[in-house]
């Protein structure tokens, strides 16, 4: 089978609070989704398709790597996906893997990339690039209203419930590789049911399927917050890539 990347980047980035999607930002002169592309241009990934919105205006601006596509993303992450997803569909087959990588981490390591399509090669299902929960976790007695800001969950504080077992908790990043087909299955059954998912491999967990867990490093980052961009300047600049 061969190996395919799309990435979702067709967000706002409406916790950055800029008006330029977060996306197009600068880390070291250079917009975050020129990094990501950057790192996912590698031998063994045979076409990136790129998920940008229907309004988007800074994409002509990056110069792309070699089989680089784009289509218009959706709603949600799942739904931008999807149509990536259906862009590869007449060049791919069934079998192949998709590696689905979030525009927003461009601190990924491509040794990682590499390990997690190498350890999954033969796996039936496929997995993710995670990293073990370090600090203790706490479970509180319940959600606040909802939407809130981040990260204001008000002067009072809120109770914990119980210390809930670290050992058992991983941090889910991306990349997430899957079979296309199965992968396609899955987020469309999700999106049949108006259910809604935060990452592809939950999708896959509710056809069933149990995506294994490849550790990564905690510098692969989701910008998100405006401090997000000095620290991704500094793992960038520590991991020497750029
Ligand atoms: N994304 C997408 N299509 C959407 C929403 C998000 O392709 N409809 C992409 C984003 O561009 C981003 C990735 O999914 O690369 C992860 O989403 P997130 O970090 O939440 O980005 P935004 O949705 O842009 O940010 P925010 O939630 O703060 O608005
Ligand atoms: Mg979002």
């Amino acid at each position: 089978p061969h190996y395919w990347a799309i990435v979702p980047a067709a967000g706002q980035g409406s916790r950055m609070g800029h008006t330029r999607p977060k996306q197009y930002l600068p880390l070291h002169g250079k917009p975050i989704l020129q990094h990501t592309l950057e790192r996912l241009n590698l031998p063994r990934i045979k076409g990136i398709v790129v998920c940008i919105a229907a309004n988007d205006s800074d994409w002509q601006t990056l110069t792309l790597p070699r089989t680089v596509m784009s289509v218009v993303g959706g709603v949600e992450r799942c739904h931008s996906v999807l149509n990536g997803l259906q862009a590869l569909q007449p060049q791919a087959q069934p079998n192949d893997w998709v590696l689905v990588h979030d525009a927003a981490r461009p601190c990924v390591r491509p040794a990682d990339i590499d390990k997690l399509m190498t350890q999954l090669a033969d796996h039936p299902v496929g997995g993710l690039l995670a990293v073990p929960v370090r600090d203790t976790m706490k479970r509180v007695s319940a959600l606040p209203p909802q939407p809130l800001p981040h990260p204001f969950w008000g002067e009072r504080g809120v109770e914990v419930i119980e210390t809930v077992n670290r050992e058992n908790l991983w941090h889910a990043l991306t990349p997430q590789m899957f079979r296309l087909e199965a992968l396609t299955l899955a987020l469309q059954h999700v999106l049949n049911q108006q259910e809604t998912v935060t990452d592809e491999a939950q999708a896959m967990e509710r056809q069933g399927y149990r995506p294994v867990l490849i550790e990564g490093h905690a510098d692969n980052i989701k910008v998100t917050l405006p401090q997000d961009l000095n620290l991704a300047e500094l793992y960038l600049q520590q991991q020497d890539f750029s």
